[in-house]
């Protein structure tokens, strides 16, 4: 039987301790060690989950580590991946990609230059649910595909999270880390995004940590917090996507696809599982059957379709080209609302196996 990739976590926080107890239920890899600039935080979690603790530069440098999982804030992103891939390493990295476009760019080139696999969350967008709603549309259920209309408005994660302040700096705000679910499930849903435009705002100019030891600390915000942006898609779909952090105490979240003859109504993109819904002309909607792959239904998917498709020799589909398109689109939409322009993309994405 072939072994478990080993993977080093480079970032101690909140979603690494879903992705280290969700791991059991992947074959292909296993978490070996951990790393995070915080030691203290990171010899916790070495405890906690019984991995090795180590420096992020022994982690990165460490012979036994075959893919880092970066964890870390957008703002360091860039810096994690390109320091793994230098040292030979794949990467599994969470979303955004970088915080830039510019610096994802560099990072797309350098893992295919270096020939390791770079992946990107969400991996949302590969759950039974959403791989079911793609073969429906990929067999015409609801005919040509028009549009989609994505939303999710959430107060802002300050009421909950220790460290919100890096939601409201460069490579945060609702375009870069809420819109990359729903970007992604509409590009894997109907191809590539065109051109953009859109206006944002910041209603809310500063914030307060309502959570951890740094309760009580005000943020200045200095991205846009509440925004609406038209996609134009290549297929010739539009779509419209609206993500806040202004709505307080909300959870609204939602992705409808239209088409000629239907309209398909997808569950949350910011989860997994969740009902399907299909609606072809007049007649009643029906929730569609599928099966769930059970406690694989879980982040950590990406990182499991990566190392079954390294050793397939194929490409990964959570991958660093779909995310710098993603983020590209993401950017677009706080470029198009500042400058008051329709911005034209100039990524695309590799075909999607
Ligand atoms: N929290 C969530 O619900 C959630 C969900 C999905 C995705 N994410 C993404 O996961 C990433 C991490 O988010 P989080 O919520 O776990 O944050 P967090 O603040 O809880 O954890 C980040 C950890 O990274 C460490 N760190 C900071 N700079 C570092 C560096 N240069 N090297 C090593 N460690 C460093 C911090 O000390 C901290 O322990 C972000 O990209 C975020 O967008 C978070």
């Amino acid at each position: 039987m072939t072994e478990p990739v080993r993977v080093g976590v480079v970032g101690c926080g909140i979603i690494a301790t879903r992705y280290v107890a969700d791991s059991p239920a992947f074959p292909s890899w296993r978490p070996v060690a951990c790393a995070d600039l915080d030691g203290e935080r990171a010899e916790e979690f070495g405890i906690e989950h019984e991995l090795r603790v180590l420096s992020v530069d022994e982690l990165i440098a460490d012979r036994e580590v075959e893919l880092v999982l970066n964890l870390t804030p957008p703002k360091v992103h860039a810096d994690v991946v390109r320091a793994a891939l230098d040292a030979g390493k794949h990467v599994y990295t969470e979303k955004p990609l970088a915080a830039t476009v510019a610096e994802a760019r560099d990072l797309v080139a350098l893992a295919d230059e270096l020939e390791f696999r770079l992946g990107c969350a969400p991996d949302t967008f590969l759950s039974s649910a959403y791989e079911t709603a793609r073969a429906l549309i990929a067999d015409g259920a609801i005919g040509v595909p028009i549009g989609a209309n994505a939303t999710m408005l959430v107060g802002g994660p300050e009421g909950w999270h220790p460290n919100a302040d890096m939601f409201y700096r460069a490579g945060g705000g609702p375009l870069l880390d809420i819109a990359p679910y729903y970007l992604t499930a509409i590009v894997s849903l109907l191809g590539p995004v065109v051109s953009v435009a859109g206006f944002a705002e910041t209603p809310t100019a500063a914030r307060t940590l309502g959570a951890g030891p740094r309760a009580g600390e005000t943020v200045v915000v200095e991205v846009p917090t509440h925004a609406a942006t038209v996609l134009q898609l290549r297929g010739g779909a539009l779509a419209t996507l609206t993500v806040s952090f202004e709505a307080r105490n909300q959870y609204a979240s939602s992705l409808v696809v239209y088409g000629s003859e239907g309209v398909l109504e997808l569950p949350d993109a910011n989860a997994f599982g969740g009902e399907v819904v299909l609606r072809r002309g007049g007649e009643p909607a029906e929730p569609v059957p599928y099966e769930d792959r059970g406690p694989q239904e879980a982040r950590g998917l990406g990182i499991e379709e990566l190392v079954t498709a390294l050793r397939a020799g194929r490409p990964h589909r959570a991958g660093a080209g779909l995310a710098l398109h993603v983020l590209e689109a993401a950017e677009a939409a706080v470029t198009s609302a500042v400058e008051q322009r329709t911005i034209t993309l100039s990524t695309d994405v590799p075909a999607l196996a």
